[in-house]
């Protein structure tokens, strides 16, 4: 069985990034959408939000999952007995982080696969950071992510637009 690891912060997801789920569920038998609980950075939604607004929007697809880890992704690989890493790309300049990345990931597990999926052009420029910009800004996201985030931002930002 192919299983893969879609690894992120997803602070929100975002629709680029369902995007690349939906295209890595037809190619793998399954999938984990995996959310890291990264303790140094301060996210806007705790992991537990950012958990349930993947498994709302991926709820169609049987072959997807949703988890969360912290530590090493690598060890989170082998918990799960998957071999592959879903990394989405939108720009050439992704590529050196990602790059980086892949490499030592596979000098952790060698037998580690890193699979490289190109973001549809619509949302090629998109980011979390952005997206949480604009929307506490004020302005219309709701191009680039699902409802349920659309409304946690709705939440999230009351109080900046009293
Ligand atoms: O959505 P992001 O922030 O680009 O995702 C980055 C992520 C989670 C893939 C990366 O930070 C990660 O794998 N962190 C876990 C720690 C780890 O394994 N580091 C060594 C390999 S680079």
């Amino acid at each position: 069985m192919r299983i893969a690891v879609y690894p992120g912060t997803f602070d929100p997801v975002t629709k680029g990034h369902l995007y690349v789920v939906e295209r890595s569920a037809k190619i793998f038998d399954h999938v984990v959408v995996a959310v890291l609980v990264n303790l140094k950075k301060e996210p806007l939604f705790s992991v537990e939000e950012r958990m349930k607004f993947i498994a709302d929007s991926v709820s169609h697809l049987s072959n997807v999952s949703v988890d969360h880890f912290s530590g090493l992704l690598v060890h989170f690989l082998q918990e799960r007995q998957a071999r592959f890493i879903i990394r989405g790309l939108r720009f050439v300049s992704d590529l050196e982080t990602e790059l980086q990345m892949a490499s030592m990931n596979k000098d952790l597990m060698p037998d580690v696969e890193t699979i490289f999926i190109p973001t549809h052009h619509e949302f090629s420029y998109l980011s979390s950071s952005i997206v949480k910009e604009v929307a506490h800004l004020g302005g219309d996201v709701s191009r680039f992510v699902p409802n349920n985030v659309l409304q946690g931002f709705a939440v999230k930002y009351a109080d900046s637009k009293r």
